[in-house]
């Protein structure tokens, strides 16, 4: 095989790849691992120049840009649309991709149609799945078939049915011995990481200290070998009110808020656009039929 290293000249050097066997590195040397959604090209080439190491395409995107209720209704076709976008914005991170329900509940066979169509058109490097050991036989197949696979426990958004509502899961004795349970199987299964979301601190701690594998944290507390959030919740760009895990890092919202209120304010006072953000006809340059322009004036109207 050869290996041709492809540059953009208009980015910064993207500094070393990011691969499962690299995080594995990063937990062994106790390096805390940053992770972030991202659903579009800006926030992926931002996230990744900002030297973010893992972008989850995640399938709550159905809910913070496509604006469903929750994420059971998010499709294969728009997380390929968007896996697309983040796959174009980024080089360094490693690029996981979110199965959507129903891509991976029916079939041991349609699991791997799926993954397998993230990998090939939307450039996914991993995929995750929600659920435990009950997941075991599927992240053992993705495994076998090369795709590397993190497995997602604790509060499974997914479940919202079944949970009864986005609850804290693993509170009692019980359940978090079934938590660490379900950890190993998808370890032993060949998953590359697992996220653990919305658990106590000291479940998820007991958790990472037992895996060899790394654990990405979301209201998971501290201990995890790496945190994850949703992109709109660390801006400030979610309309709901935000679970206590969440922290926000700036105030995007607020940001756009007052931008598109000074467009309004400048286009209703006409103020903008001003004289020096106009064009204008060059002195002498032929005149200008209404229509019909000749090609060198449109390129003259262009530059001017
Ligand atoms: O879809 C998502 O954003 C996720 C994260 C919360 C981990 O799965």
């Amino acid at each position: 095989m050869s290996l041709t290293e492809v540059r953009d000249a208009t980015r910064p050097t993207a500094g070393t790849k990011v691969t499962p066997q690299s995080l594995l590195r990063s937990k062994h040397a106790s390096t805390p691992i940053t992770a972030i959604t991202a659903y579009d090209y800006p926030t992926a080439r931002l996230a990744d120049e900002a030297g973010i190491d893992l972008l989850l395409v995640g399938d709550s995107l159905g809910m913070t840009v496509l604006g469903y209720d929750n994420t059971l209704s998010v499709t294969m076709e728009e997380m390929l649309h968007h896996a697309r976008a983040v796959r174009r914005g980024m080089q360094r991170a490693l690029l996981i991709v979110d199965m959507p329900f129903g891509s991976y509940q029916v079939s041991v066979e349609e699991t791997l149609r799926n993954a397998v169509r993230f990998v090939k058109e939307a450039g996914a490097e991993a995929v995750k799945l929600e659920g435990g050991a009950s997941q075991a036989e599927r992240v053992q197949a993705l495994t076998s078939a090369q795709v590397p696979t993190v497995g997602h426990i604790g509060l499974t958004p997914q479940s919202l049915y079944r949970m009864g509502g986005y609850r804290v899961q693993g509170r009692s004795e019980e359940a978090a011995a079934h938590l660490l349970e379900d950890a190993l199987a998808l370890e032993r299964a060949g998953a590359v990481a697992l996220v653990i979301e919305g658990v106590p601190r000291e479940v998820a701690a007991r958790i990472t200290s037992v895996l060899t594998i790394p654990t990405i944290g979301i209201g998971a507390g501290p201990d995890c070998d790496g945190q994850i959030l949703v992109f709109h919740d660390l801006f400030s760009l979610a309309f709901t009110k935000q679970p206590k895990f969440v922290r926000s890092f700036g105030n995007a919202q607020q940001v756009i808020r007052d931008g598109l209120k000074s467009f309004r304010d400048a286009v209703t006072l006409r103020e903008f656009p001003s004289d020096a953000e106009s064009y204008h006809v060059r002195q002498g340059a032929p005149s200008v039929a209404a229509e019909g322009l000749t090609t060198a004036t449109e390129e003259a109207l262009a530059c001017a």
